[in-house]
């Protein structure tokens, strides 16, 4: 038998990790900036991860959502009040996809009504619904096409009103700031609007914060900048620190129903024991305000590099643009310098998605070694 073969390698065989490094068999180690794609919140191999989750794996690692999980409820109030989204109610489900799924499905129940408006350069997952509002026709399968998805551009508010004006949208679904997509973001003129027209024309807003949410914006969710409230906001990747877990929100507005949704996995109890002990470390290192702090940090120190064409995004949800494609520049960071960094569907844009629990020092041999490779 052999593995599927959908990934292109880097043929690095990463053995073991601790905080922002990742040592591999030969024993080198490497800086993470790139934190397995966004999923490492509270640094790799956290002491009280390990506890938490080594614990409830000698009690209790699993059982199915037809007992009482007290876990799952510890888990709503901790998410609860260190979100700020106390009144909103939980499902939990196992990656960002299904999370996204779940809330496409929740919005049509919820409407009665079928299509969805999706915004250009999207990426909301592979699964069904989620990857027909995703906007990439390569990884659309036909089975997935028979969806009905509208696409407008980010920030074309009028695009917007004409779609859900003429259409029976049940939800219109947006990363506040894209992620794979190139880390652009509107302004909050046009998500107060998006959720103004929502409300008018009876569809949903669903906020995908797969990617940054659980802090990494530096504030616990990044449509809380633009102040607006979300009927449904997607989680998943911060959230168990590379535990699989996902999640939505979902506002008071909208009753449950028995078996309305339901998934074998979701809220496992392995996984409430990895999602608790990322938020008690995120409140109790205050990562989230060390994501602004070194972003400030990183972003000055960009700005000043004449080859650096943009700066992207916020927090630890960055990205530098350049005039050319970063992918030799990449490969010279992990294979000369040992800096794990990301790319973007921009082939000019290099992202840097590190652990929350990263330092300035870090950020110094970064820039180091692209000053050299520059
Ligand atoms: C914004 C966003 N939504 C959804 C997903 C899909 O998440 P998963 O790969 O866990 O299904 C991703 C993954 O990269 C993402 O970045």
């Amino acid at each position: 038998m052999s593995l599927f073969n959908v990934y292109p390698l880097f043929d690095i065989t990463p053995v073991r990790a601790k905080d922002v490094y990742v040592f591999d068999e030969k024993g080198i180690k490497y800086l993470d900036l790139y934190g397995g794609h966004a999923v490492i919140s509270i640094g790799h191999s956290h002491p009280e991860y390990i506890t938490k989750i080594s614990e409830q794996l000698n009690t209790i690692g699993f059982y199915s959502n037809s007992i009482q999980n007290p876990l799952q409820v510890e888990l709503v109030e901790k998410l609860g009040q260190l979100s700020g989204c106390e009144n909103y109610q939980l499902f939990l489900c196992n990656s960002g996809a299904e999370a996204n799924e779940n809330a496409l499905k929740l919005a049509s129940f919820h409407t009665n009504k079928k299509k969805v408006l999706s915004f250009k350069n999207s990426f909301h997952g592979r699964t069904s619904a989620a990857v027909a509002v995703t906007d990439n026709p390569k990884i659309v399968a036909p089975i997935n096409a028979q969806q009905n998805v509208e696409f407008v551009a980010l920030g074309d508010l009028e695009a917007v009103e004409k779609v859900l004006y003429n259409n029976d949208i049940c939800a219109v679904i947006v990363e506040v700031i894209q992620g794979i997509g190139g880390l652009d973001e509107s302004t909050s003129e046009f998500y107060q609007g998006l959720k103004k027209l929502c409300k008018k024309h009876n569809t949903l807003l669903i906020v995908d914060e797969v990617q940054s949410g659980f802090g990494r914006t530096g504030d616990f969710f990044a449509f809380q900048k633009h102040n607006i409230e979300p009927d449904i906001i997607s989680m998943a990747k911060g959230m168990g620190n590379g535990f699989p877990i996902g999640g939505i929100l979902i506002h008071p507005d909208i009753k449950a129903s028995f078996g309305l949704l339901g998934t074998t996995f979701g809220g496992n109890h392995l996984a409430c024991a990895a999602s608790l002990s990322v938020l008690k470390v995120l409140e109790s290192e205050q990562l989230m305000q060390n994501a602004k702090d070194v972003s400030e940090y990183f972003i000055k120190k960009a700005q000043s590099i004449p080859e650096v064409k943009a700066v992207k995004g916020r927090g630890l949800m960055l990205g530098l643009e350049f005039d050319f494609n970063i992918s030799e520049l990449r490969k010279k960071l992990i294979f000369e310098h040992h800096i794990f960094t990301g790319s973007a569907k921009n082939p000019n844009l290099l992202r840097i998605l590190p652990p929350l629990t990263i330092q300035k020092h870090h950020i110094d041999v970064f820039f180091e070694a692209l000053r050299q490779e520059l």
